[in-house]
């Protein structure tokens, strides 16, 4: 474990809690919504799904030249919130954001399916669409240009790693008289502290 690593804790907890969403019927438990900056006080957000979480932090999958990828080139940072309404709980954490290794990126990526490798090589993400045909046309071409044969990881496509400084549980109480905890890394351990709601 690095000095940057998550607790065992907090992982355990967090699972606890995912599994308790879903089991309630949460019916995205892995959407969290992405919070990116340029740098300069821009801010942006967005959904995207968590596909792993590890003592490294927490990992999802985007083009590096959409809107999001570029601030995370510009300014290395993020937060990301999971809302999970059915057990009334919201989950917060911030931190520096990594790319994850070459060898990772092929890997999950070899795992989607054949549409989705497609879709990730046609859609120009964030850019300007002049139509929904010239996208399908694209689609088109690369499955003809594809065809019989895998699909390679576009170059521009890759995971990003959140390792976050800061995690927050909120568990919905009576009276708005809400419980939550804040786990907080400061020189290489965790320390938990109750908030008022
Ligand atoms: C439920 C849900 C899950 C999504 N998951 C992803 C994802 O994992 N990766 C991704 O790049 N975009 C995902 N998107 C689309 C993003 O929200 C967003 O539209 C896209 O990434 C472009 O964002 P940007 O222009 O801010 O970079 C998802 C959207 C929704 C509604």
């Amino acid at each position: 474990m690095t000095s940057m690593s998550l607790s065992g804790e907090i992982i355990d907890e967090f699972n606890k809690a995912f599994k308790k969403a879903r089991v309630s019927g949460e019916p995205e438990p892995t959407a969290m919504v992405l919070a990116t900056s340029d740098g300069s006080g821009n801010v942006s957000s967005r959904t995207v799904l968590l596909k792993a979480l590890d003592e490294d932090g927490f990992v999802f999958f985007t083009n590096i030249n959409s809107c999001k990828g570029q601030q995370l080139t510009a300014c290395p940072r993020a937060s990301a919130t999971f809302l999970w309404k059915a057990s009334g709980v919201q989950v917060q954490l911030a931190g520096p954001v990594r790319r994850v290794s070459e060898e990772a990126a092929d890997a999950y990526f070899a795992t989607r399916d054949r549409g989705s490798q497609i879709g990730a090589w046609a859609s120009r993400q964030s850019e300007p669409l002049d139509s929904r045909e010239t996208l399908m046309r694209r689609v088109e071409e690369l499955e003809q240009q594809y065809e019989g044969a895998e699909v390679p990881r576009p170059p521009f496509w890759t995971g990003f790693v959140l390792s976050p400084e800061t995690v927050e549980f909120w568990t919905q109480r009576e009276f708005r008289l809400h419980d939550r905890f804040l786990y907080t890394l400061e020189n290489g351990s965790w320390s938990r502290l109750r908030l008022n709601p």
